[in-house]
């Protein structure tokens, strides 16, 4: 039980894996229209990553201890949504947002990111969601250093998601990745600074907020997989694969269609 530290090599077989991560989603990102159902995003996805990148989709058949194999190559989260949501023939409409989580494996090494997509023209309150969920990926980020602690992260999550009138999501959290899709430590997306471990360089984990415009509390569809809000308000989340270095971060999920970071934040 212990939090790997990535050497050179690896770390740099990450940043592929990263790379690769976030270049499908900007491959999907123009086929996110109305009237296009989430199984066809699926299949596009995985035909992408499979045939043209040569890797493997690692949700397909992923089985946790406790869970049925994962049955699509990527997550599909739309609305009230929260996370893991299952492809199938749902067509998006106008008006909705939706998540698309991607993990790709490239030479034995995963990298994890998501992004929000909206269909057509949303709501003044959905794009809102968004753009605080995506500024608090980024404020935990920004916490990111050796010496940092994990509360450190989670505190400047919950913080702004809160003082924004949103509630976090407990049940889910941050992951060590490497090797493996999941890994220590946990990143919850909540805490208070000073607590938990002290980030050291070369540890790589995610950072992925699931943040609520209603109550925080979720439950599981019947299909064992797609999480909901309990009171059905909207749902967000954005998510990247961090390295810890000596004096700050490298975010390994970047690619031309990447988003910046917010300028406000350091
Ligand atoms: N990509 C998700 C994460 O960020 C995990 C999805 S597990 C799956 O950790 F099996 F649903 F794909
Ligand atoms: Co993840
Ligand atoms: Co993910």
């Amino acid at each position: 039980m212990s939090i790997s530290k990535k050497s050179p090599q690896e770390v740099e077989k990450m940043r592929v894996a990263g790379r690769l991560t976030a270049e499908v989603l900007d491959y999907i990102a123009p086929h996110v229209r109305s009237g296009v159902t989430t199984g066809e995003i699926d299949q596009l996805c995985h035909d992408y990553i499979v045939n043209v990148q040569g890797c493997i989709p690692a949700p397909l058949n992923y089985a946790p201890p406790g869970y049925r194999p994962y049955p699509k190559s990527i997550c599909a989260s739309i609305n009230h949504q929260v996370c893991h949501g299952v492809p199938g023939d749902r067509q998006l409409k106008n008006g909705d947002i939706v998540n698309l989580d991607v993990t790709v494996i490239s030479d034995g090494y995963h990298g994890d990111s998501s992004r929000m997509f909206q269909v057509g023209e949303t709501s003044v309150q959905a794009r809102r969601l968004c753009e605080v969920t995506f500024e608090c990926l980024w404020l935990g980020i920004a916490q990111v250093r050796a010496g940092a602690h994990l509360g450190d992260i989670g505190h400047a999550i919950q913080q702004h998601a809160e003082q924004s009138g949103y509630a976090v999501v407990r049940e889910f959290c941050g992951h060590g990745i490497g090797a493996k899709f999941h890994e220590e430590p946990q990143v919850l997306h909540y805490g208070r600074p000073n607590t938990g471990i002290r980030l050291e360089s070369g540890m790589v984990f995610t950072i992925e907020p699931m943040i609520n415009a209603g109550k925080a509390a979720i439950r599981t569809m019947a299909d064992g997989w797609t999480i909901v809000t309990k009171d059905h308000s909207l749902s967000a989340q954005w998510e990247h694969t961090i390295l810890v270095t000596e004096t700050s971060y490298e975010v390994l999920t970047v690619s031309e269609g990447t988003r910046p970071k917010p300028d406000w934040i350091r």
